[in-house]
C-alpha cells in the first residue's frame, strides 16, 4: 500500500480521507502539478513549483507551504514508497467550511494538499517512444483559462476517450482553426530544421517541458518558432511530436490518419527526447 501526504501527515492511502464539502470535489476549485521521477529524483522540480506559486495566485488560493517544504514533502514519498522511476502528483485545493456556496470561504479555510506517487519503472525506456502515437483532432471545449493548471480534466478526458474510440492513442485540440496542444500535453510539429509550437497564453498550459525542450533545441542550433498551426500544416510537416512532464518527447507519427513524415519517429524529436533526458536527469534534485 502506498504512503499518501494529506494536510500535514504521511498516512496509508486507505486513511486519507477528505470531506464532501471540500471545493475540488464539489467544483473542481483547486490545481495541481505532476513532476517525474526518474533514478529516485525529481524532474524540473522548481518549474513545477514556480508554475504552482503561479496557477495559486490566478486563483487567489494561499499556498499550503512554503517551495522548501515542498520539496521536502515530494522527497520523503519517492523515498518511502521507495520510487525509482515514476511520478509525483500534487493537488491543493481551496478546501472546504463544511457547506457548498458558490462564494470563496473565508481566507482562514484552510487549503487541502494531497501528494501521491505513482511508480512506472523504466519509463524514460518507453517502448512507445521508439514507435510514435497516433493523434486525432477534436475541438477544444474547454474553458478560457488552461493557462492555469486546475483540476478540471473531463473535457480532456472526454477527449482521450474519443482517441481511444478512434483507435489512437490521444487527441490535439483545435480552436478557430488552429492547434492548440494535446489532452495533456504541447503540441509540436517540425518543419526542415524548424521547430514549431503554439505560443503561450490563456490558451494552453505552458509547459514546463516545453520551457525546457525549447531552451535544449536553441542551444542544439534548432530554429523555433513560437506561433499557432493548423491540422493541415501539422499533416504536410517532416515530424510532429509532444511534451510533457509524463511524456518527455513523444513522437507523433500519424495525425486524423495521415502519416506525418515516414510514419515513423523523426531524427529531431528522437534527438530531443535523448537531450532532453540527459539534461534533466544531470539537474534532477
Ligand atoms: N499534464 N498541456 C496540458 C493541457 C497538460 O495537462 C500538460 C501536463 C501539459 C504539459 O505540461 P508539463 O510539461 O509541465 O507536464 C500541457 C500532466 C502531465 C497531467 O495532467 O498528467
Amino acid at each position: 500500500m502506498r504512503t499518501v501526504y494529506l494536510n500535514g501527515d504521511y498516512l496509508p492511502e486507505a486513511d486519507a480521507k477528505v470531506s464532501i464539502f471540500d471545493r475540488g470535489f464539489l467544483m473542481s476549485d483547486g490545481v495541481y502539478e505532476v513532476t517525474s521521477v526518474l533514478g529516485g529524483k525529481l524532474i524540473d522540480f522548481d518549474g513545477h513549483a514556480v508554475r504552482l506559486e503561479r496557477s495559486l495566485n490566478e486563483l487567489e488560493m494561499r499556498a499550503p507551504m512554503e517551495k522548501d517544504d515542498l520539496l521536502q514533502v515530494h522527497r520523503e514519498l519517492v523515498r518511502r514508497n521507495e520510487i525509482e522511476d515514476g511520478l509525483v502528483y500534487l493537488q491543493i485545493t481551496r478546501g472546504s467550511d463544511g457547506d457548498r456556496d458558490f462564494v470563496y470561504p473565508s481566507e482562514d479555510v484552510e487549503p487541502t494538499i494531497v501528494l501521491f506517487t505513482q511508480s512506472k519503472p523504466g519509463m524514460a525506456q518507453s517502448l512507445v517512444a521508439k514507435k510514435g502515437i497516433k493523434v486525432i483532432s477534436i475541438a477544444d471545449q474547454r474553458w478560457g483559462r488552461r493557462d492555469i493548471k486546475t483540476v478540471q480534466l473531463l473535457y480532456p478526458s472526454m477527449g482521450k476517450m474519443m482517441a481511444k474510440a478512434a483507435g489512437s492513442d490521444d487527441a490535439w485540440m483545435v480552436e478557430n482553426g488552429a492547434v492548440t496542444e494535446g489532452t495533456s500535453n504541447n503540441a509540436y510539429i517540425v518543419k526542415g530544421n524548424t521547430i514549431i509550437t503554439r505560443h503561450l497564453g490563456n490558451e494552453i498550459l505552458s509547459g514546463i517541458t516545453r520551457k525546457a525542450v525549447l531552451r535544449f533545441a536553441k542551444e542544439a542550433q534548432m530554429k523555433v518558432e513560437e506561433r499557432s498551426f493548423t491540422i493541415e500544416e501539422a499533416q504536410g510537416a517532416d515530424e510532429a511530436f509532444v511534451t510533457s512532464a509524463t511524456t518527455f518527447v513523444m513522437p507523433v507519427v500519424e495525425i486524423d490518419g495521415s502519416a506525418i513524415g515516414a510514419g515513423t519517429p523523426g531524427a529531431v524529436a528522437t534527438r530531443l527526447r535523448e537531450i532532453y533526458l540527459e539534461e534533466s536527469c544531470k539537474a534532477a534534485v
